[in-house]
């Protein structure tokens, strides 16, 4: 990817993005936002520059990625100009395909903030200048930052931004709260709309965004939005009525959303069925089991598939047993019992209440 790609993007449309996710992001996760969502931009979890150069094995079992993936970006964090740049040169070879690399300079956590990495480079500004410079300087890649609104709330934000954009940042994706107020506080855009006027490079607003038609009342003159939290078990928060096949006028394009059920459309918003969420379901699992070890996957797929079913009335009676699941077959089966069970309930929208407890003479 060349380095004034998000500069070309962003004059073109506005650009979604599926936030860092330590712990739920891994390559089935991408695959499953991909295959709902295919605009979507995918941004790894973090990573350490310092173990990316060490370890022998991380490189190998990170960066490896599916087609549908790409272009994918890899976010790593450390604190020194140094490491980053050797970790840049291993990012960039070529056989492992990585379109761009993030910085991040968002973590909040204290042992993080504490050893220098993270949020703490907003307050350590010429560390941050020159990783970004030597990083820069390191790789054919675009370089990006994703940061905070400040470390805590008294830094010249306008003024580090500039320094990260004159370092060579090529966008800038900023969560709207400090570094201190982790996950509290009343949401404040004013200061990121502010600092869009005063920056060139593209800035991504993040931040309790719940899905494409919240963040089009917010997005302004910003590039674009991340989302986070709002993503499980919801690939299809990232949809839009100009997704729908019915309002796309070239083939190409229009063949990339034909999965999607132009009715399913209400106000702004896509509401899957419940067939399309025990499909998804389903491509999931099986993503992850083809990805790592059943053991592994096993532990991992628990947190994602009780997700999809959140707003199904049975998901209490299936909680228990998804949340416990030994085995990837184990869990093709109860998917398999919930659609033989609902078959009369697959064409139905949980999300838009469709189907109750009273449709199921449940107690
Ligand atoms: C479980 C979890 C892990 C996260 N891991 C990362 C990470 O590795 N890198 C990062 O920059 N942000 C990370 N974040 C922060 C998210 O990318 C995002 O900024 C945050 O959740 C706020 O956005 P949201 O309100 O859309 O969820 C993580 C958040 C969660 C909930």
């Amino acid at each position: 990817m060349h380095k004034d790609f998000w500069k070309e993007q962003a004059s073109k449309w506005k650009l979604c993005f599926l936030a860092p996710m330590d712990w739920y992001w891994d390559s089935a996760y991408r695959q499953t936002m991909r295959r709902i969502a295919p605009h979507v931009f995918l941004v790894s979890e973090f990573y350490s520059s310092d173990w990316l150069v060490h370890s022998k094995f991380l490189a190998d079992a990170v960066l490896p990625h599916e087609i549908i993936e790409d272009p994918l970006v890899i976010q790593i964090f450390g604190k020194a100009p140094e490491m980053f740049a050797k970790a840049a040169e291993i990012i960039s070879k070529e056989k492992y395909n990585i379109a761009w690399i993030d910085v991040n300079m968002w973590c909040p956590a204290k042992k993080v903030v504490r050893s220098g990495h993270g949020s703490s480079l907003m307050i350590n500004e010429c560390t941050a200048f020159e990783i970004i410079k030597s990083l820069d300087e390191a790789t054919h890649l675009p370089i990006t930052v994703k940061t905070r609104l400040s470390f805590d709330g008294w830094q010249d934000l306008i003024k580090f931004w500039q320094w990260l954009q004159n370092a060579w940042a090529r966008l800038l994706t900023i969560h709207w709260r400090t570094a201190k107020q982790a996950y509290t506080w009343v949401a404040n855009h004013e200061p990121i709309y502010e600092l869009q006027k005063n920056v060139e490079v593209p800035v991504i607003m993040n931040g309790d965004i719940m899905n494409f038609k919240m963040w089009m009342e917010k997005v302004k003159n910003l590039a674009g939005f991340m989302i986070g939290r709002w993503s499980f078990g919801n690939p299809w928060c990232f949809l839009s009525d100009m997704h729908n096949p019915n309002n796309i006028d070239n083939p190409e394009e229009r063949e990339k959303y034909s999965h999607l059920n132009p009715n399913n459309f209400v106000d702004w918003i896509y509401y899957p069925t419940l067939k399309e969420m025990l499909d998804i379901m389903d491509f999931h699992a099986k993503a992850l089991v083809d990805t790592k070890w059943e053991k592994k996957w096993s532990l991992e797929i628990r947190k994602h598939l009780v997700q999809y079913l959140k707003h199904f009335p049975w998901v209490k009676v299936y909680r228990k047993r998804l949340v416990t699941t030994e085995s990837y077959e184990n869990s093709k089966n109860i998917i398999l019992e919930i659609r033989e069970t609902f078959k009369d309930f697959l064409e139905r929208r949980p999300g838009l209440w469709e189907i109750t407890k009273e449709d199921l003479s449940i107690e």
